[in-house]
């Protein structure tokens, strides 16, 4: 393992979820759905306690959670401009429209998200036996809710698209209804849509 790639590796974790708390305080302002504002709020506080979470992470390793890096400095100012466009949306789009924007910046951030912790598991399962312990908890605390943030919000952000083109659309979404928690999940939730009309 490459101890500075996985410092760099937190330091984007720690990056990611700071700016999916603002990310997900601007897609609220944008919901217009009751189901997806409820979801979104829930989202919120799991994401608040992911930033608790790899802070932990830091304390354990004796890392710095001020620390700057490039790589980091990148993740702060996608996370920026996805909170920018969701103001953008909010302030010049119809309300339909600014809540499918929110949909796609959640699914972009989540995207990054997802990819973290799922490296983290692959890093946990290699790391140094007094960091092992402390990882792997972490990443099965986290793991089962970043699949939820990710694939239901794809979910949700299909069927808004579908409903804005004027076509029958499945609210909640099937990932939603069928509890989606794995990639494959996710596919056969999609798969199963037309049924659900
Ligand atoms: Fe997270
Ligand atoms: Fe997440």
């Amino acid at each position: 393992m490459k101890k500075d790639q996985l410092n760099e590796l937190l330091y984007q974790m720690l990056e990611t979820e700071m700016g999916g708390v603002e990310v997900y305080r601007a897609a609220i302002r944008c919901a217009t759905n009751a189901d997806l504002k409820r979801e979104w709020q829930k989202y919120l506080q799991q994401t608040e306690n992911h930033v608790q979470i790899v802070t932990e992470i830091f304390e354990n390793l004796g890392l710095d959670p001020e620390a700057e890096t490039p790589g980091r400095k990148v993740v702060r100012h996608i996370g920026d401009s996805l909170v920018k466009a969701m103001g953008m949306a909010l302030s010049s789009a119809t309300p339909e429209a600014a809540q499918i924007v929110a949909a796609e910046c959640v699914v972009l951030a989540e995207t990054k998200d997802h990819l973290n912790w799922e490296l983290l598991g692959q890093v946990a399962k290699k790391a140094k036996t007094e960091h092992r312990r402390a990882l792997e908890t972490a990443q099965e605390k986290v793991e089962n809710e970043e699949d939820e943030h990710l694939y239901h919000t794809a979910g949700w952000a299909r069927e808004l698209w579908i409903e804005f083109l004027g076509m029958p659309a499945v609210m909640p979404p099937p990932e939603e209804e069928k509890d989606v928690k794995t990639a494959i999940g996710a596919a056969r939730a999609k798969q199963a849509r037309t049924e659900m009309l």
